[in-house]
């Protein structure tokens, strides 16, 4: 197993090239379920959720290949409609072939999955919207199975505009022929690279952005090229990173539009930001930070996936801050390692209050998810002195090519054998 060695404490200075969103990657993966017809989609991030992604398409029968940013998915078997357990508990996204192999074949039977240990994630939205359309649901050794004689377009209201189920019932509505409106839907940006892949396959999709998406779908869907849209929580660790350990330091293939309420609240915190069309500079500020208080939201709100790394940047400002997680139950699990670095943090159910301390020391910690692991990665590069993070697999789930990109950033970072 690896560990990442970090030398904290010296200024970034340096430029890195984002790569693809991995969350808009894997729905529009899992939407080439939806046709027999080639898809080829481009600035495919090479990560571990994007190789599960891979795995459980080709044991599904489809002819997938991947390398070099390039996934290609072609058909020329039938489909198997069973996505096994030990393929779906390595990710909980793997959820999202429900819907397009339940359009297409009106059946499919999956185990529940797995994913991040960041809270309970339940799928009963899933279910809920499913069910509108006309599926009946059925549970079997530990298995959900979907089936409709025939699927119906019709109105689905989500009680929280999840980013998983609004994924997923659109890219079912897609395939049912007819108009679905689908309300209090989740707005984040991958729903809009989705939207547009949906669109280029034959589908008519409005609204993807705003709560109220109307998609008109086709008996058949076509092929697709794509080029994924970039990742604005690999853009974000990044900036936090800077702002946390000082310098200054580019982005570049980046979307900054995707970002408002992160450069909000690192501006209030006395990082200087400049935002181009597909680039942006960050300039740490001098001395330690103003202390900011951030609640997670939907997006346009403070997204949840910057949170761990946000506090990582806080646990050295010039005073109190809070940080309060509105989306996942149990999404606090990197503030004890954080302690371990000096932070001075106290977690009361689903708020974190940080106070600000002068400086963090290296320690031994541990990723225990992915965006914990990001934060650990923050925290080291701010600190004085040495840190070893292990668990380093939950960051490799979701950050291409780590520690080369650090260290075109100026950190002193190395993958080590444990
Ligand atoms: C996606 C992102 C993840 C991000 C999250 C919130 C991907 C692959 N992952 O996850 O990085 O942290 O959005 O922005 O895109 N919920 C239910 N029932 C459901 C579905 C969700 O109760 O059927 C709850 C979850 O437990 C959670 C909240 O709703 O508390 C948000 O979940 P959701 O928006 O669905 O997140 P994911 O799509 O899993």
């Amino acid at each position: 197993m690896d560990n990442f060695m970090i030398r904290g404490g010296r200024p970034l200075n340096g430029q890195a090239i984002i790569s693809g969103s991995k969350n808009a990657a894997l729905p529009i993966l899992a939407a080439t379920l939806l046709t027999r017809e080639k898809c080829e989609i481009k600035n495919v991030p090479e990560l571990m959720d994007i190789k599960s992604t891979f795995e459980l398409l080709n044991y599904l029968g489809k002819n997938c290949f991947y390398g070099y940013g390039n996934f290609v998915a072609e058909e020329h078997a039938q489909l198997k409609l069973h996505a096994p357990y030990d393929l779906v508990r390595k990710m909980r996204a793997s959820v999202l072939v429900a819907g397009p192999l339940l359009a297409r074949f009106r059946k499919v039977r999956f185990s529940l999955p797995g994913g991040c240990s960041i809270g309970m994630r339940p799928i009963d939205i899933h279910l809920e919207g499913f069910k509108k359309l006309g599926a009946q649901v059925a549970y079997e050794k530990g298995d959900v199975i979907l089936s409709a004689k025939k699927l119906k377009p019709g109105k689905v209201k989500f009680r929280f505009p999840s980013v998983g189920a609004t994924e997923n019932l659109m890219m079912c509505a897609a395939l049912i022929e007819g108009a679905t409106t689908l309300e209090n839907c989740a707005r984040e940006p991958e729903i809009e690279d989705l939207a547009a892949a949906l669109v280029k396959m034959g589908a008519a999709v409005t609204g993807a952005g705003t709560p109220v998406i109307k998609i008109t779908g086709a008996a058949r869907l076509k092929g697709l090229k794509h080029t994924i849209m970039p990742d604005r929580v690999e853009t974000g660790t990044f900036m936090l990173l800077c702002a946390a350990a000082g310098g200054r330091i580019k982005l570049l293939n980046t979307a900054p539009k995707t970002l408002e309420a992160l450069i909000r609240a690192m501006k209030k915190a006395g990082v200087k930001i400049n935002t181009f069309k597909d680039s942006m500079e960050i300039i740490a500020p001098q001395g330690r930070p103003r202390p900011v208080s951030v609640v997670t939201k939907p997006h346009p709100g403070f997204p949840t996936d910057l949170q761990a790394p946000w506090m990582a940047f806080m646990a050295r400002a010039n005073g109190t801050s809070e940080v309060h997680e509105q989306i996942f139950e149990n999404r606090f699990m990197h503030a004890p390692e954080l302690i371990r670095m000096g932070a001075d943090i106290t977690v009361l159910d689903r708020k974190a209050v940080i106070r600000g301390v002068p400086h963090l020391l290296g320690a031994p910690v541990m990723a225990s998810d992915i965006r914990a692991g990001a934060a650990m990665v923050v925290a080291a590069a701010s600190a004085k002195g040495k840190s070893v993070i292990r668990r380093i697999y939950h960051i490799d789930r979701g950050y291409e090519k780590l520690e080369h990109k650090l260290k075109d950033l100026g950190v002193d970072a190395s993958r080590v054998k444990a």
